[in-house]
């Protein structure tokens, strides 16, 4: 593939790109219960204009672009007010959950190198249900991270285990609201009661959960405590991209106050090129991202945003109601909001095959491994595309699950994990391809199916499902 020498019509162009869309997830049909966040077409009108108003403009330099500076500060600014921060709070616009978690660990760990120098092998302990973005950071900053249980019913953080597991080498406390995978907030006033009384920092991993959990709350739900102004946390990420329905690209990350945020930014002025001054990773940027943050912030209001929080509420009451009354399946822990996870309770279902059965209905559950004392389980999180589709899911979703029960029991990951006692597996290019022919896929295209996949790299011991994964991204992309 080469560049066209003749540049070709845009009309051709279009037509291209909407063929290649062709194998995509349909996220408008409001069935895809992961990944999207979207609040309708009415919505979409304005976050596209605003985005394309701004495609061009340079994040780079607020001097050269104020207006992006204001922007910037003004979704700061709502979102902290949102979450009922003190002016002293200060925060960034970053281009989502991860980056702003990157930020937040790499503020750590800046911080505590400047007031405690001795500490030269910082650690960080999280819970296993942190999100994967904050063991990412750990492995970019050199940060060992140290992961604690959950409790077996609530998958809420066991902070007596966070506790014991505290060194001369902590240097950062991480609490989620909620993690992502069963959609229950951990005890953030106790985790941060602990970090105050170490003299630790305390990161709230709010990506998922800061604006529908606090538009929750202003709607009279019991929602537990995680914000900035419980004593002990010291700074808190939010995505607006997810239920603040931005379209990609848009999160923020919020500090207690100045003095800590100062470990954040980035500047430099000693190479030949003009100066930097970066608050978070990149440095050119679009400023459609966070036009559009700023337009949708202002389009919905808080009355558009809990109008939308009680249809999902009331959607996800729905669902989760009927999923727990079929026989054969659980709801993991309590769910905080609305998101969920569905585990098997017999051989009969094996859920990485109920998730390809939903799938050919036009379903898709993001498959979840078993990994410690959770379960393999299927993820679903709802948005406000779901919400008059909540019934048609469970009519769907009731007759896969009784299909499958009609069959003979399912094959399950302990049976691999026997086959995979006889190889010795390496990290190699041998081991893989034996690896990609038991799940019963090339390695280098995208598979077919995911049920023999999901369970292979569920079986695998951690480290060589990550040496598969890593290869198997590398074999794919050119
Ligand atoms: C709790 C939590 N933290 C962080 C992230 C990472 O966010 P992103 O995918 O925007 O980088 C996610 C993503 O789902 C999340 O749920």
């Amino acid at each position: 593939m080469k560049i066209p020498e003749k540049g070709m019509p845009k009309e051709d162009i279009f037509k291209i790109l909407q063929d290649y869309k062709g194998n995509d997830l349909d996220w408008q049909s409001g069935k895809v219960l992961g990944f999207i966040y979207d609040a309708g077409k009415k919505v979409h009108e304005v976050t596209h204009a605003a985005y394309t108003l701004y495609l061009t403009e340079n994040a780079l330099d607020p001097l050269s672009f104020p207006s992006l500076l204001r922007l910037e500060n003004e979704v700061v600014r709502m979102t902290a007010n949102l979450l009922d921060c003190s002016s002293d709070v200060v925060g960034n616009f970053t281009s989502g959950g991860t980056e702003s978690l990157i930020l937040a660990v790499k503020t750590a760990r800046d911080y505590s190198r400047a007031v405690k120098p001795h500490i030269k092998e910082p650690e960080m302990v999280l819970p296993i249900t942190a999100h994967s973005s904050l063991l990412k950071a750990c492995h970019y900053l050199g940060i060992k991270p140290v992961r604690t249980r959950v409790h077996n019913e609530s998958f809420k953080a066991d902070v007596g285990a966070m506790r014991a597991a505290l060194t001369d080498n902590t240097i950062l406390l991480v609490g989620s609201a909620p993690g992502y995978a069963h959609g229950v907030v951990d005890p953030i006033t106790e985790i941060a009661a602990l970090a105050k009384e170490k003299d630790l920092l305390c990161h709230v991993d709010a990506c998922v959960g800061g604006i529908h959990l606090s538009y929750m709350r202003k709607l009279g739900y019991d929602v537990p405590d995680f914000n900035l102004n419980i004593p002990g946390v010291t700074s808190l990420s939010v995505d607006l991209h997810k239920y603040g329905y931005a379209p990609k690209g848009a999160s923020i990350v919020l500090h207690k106050n100045k003095e800590l945020r100062k470990y954040q930014i980035w500047g430099c002025s000693r190479w030949t090129g003009y100066p930097v001054i970066n608050a978070a990773i990149t440095s050119a940027k679009s400023g459609g991202p966070m036009a559009a943050a700023w337009a949708v912030l202002n389009y919905m209001g808080d009355e558009g945003y809990m109008e939308i929080v009680k249809e999902v509420m009331a959607a996800t009451q729905l669902m989760i109601d009927g999923v727990s009354r079929i026989d054969g399946l659980r709801v993991l822990g309590k769910p905080d909001m609305c998101m969920f996870a569905l585990a098997s309770t017999t051989d009969k279902i094996n859920v990485y095959r109920l998730a390809e059965e939903m799938k050919k209905t036009g379903w898709y559950l993001q498959p979840q491994f078993a990994r410690e004392n959770s379960p393999a389980n299927l993820h679903i999180s709802l948005n406000r595309s779901t919400v008059p589709r909540a019934r048609a899911f469970l009519k769907d979703f009731d007759s896969t699950v009784e299909e499958i029960k009609k069959r003979d029991a399912d094959p399950q990951t302990r049976d691999l994990q026997e086959e995979l006692k006889k190889l010795s597996l390496k990290y190699d290019d041998e081991t893989f391809l034996k690896l990609a022919e038991m799940a019963g896929v090339t390695g280098t295209e995208p598979p077919q199916s995911m049920e023999k996949v999901n369970m292979l790299l569920e079986a695998l011991p951690y480290d060589v499902s990550e040496y598969v994964l890593v290869e198997y991204l590398n074999n794919m992309m050119k």
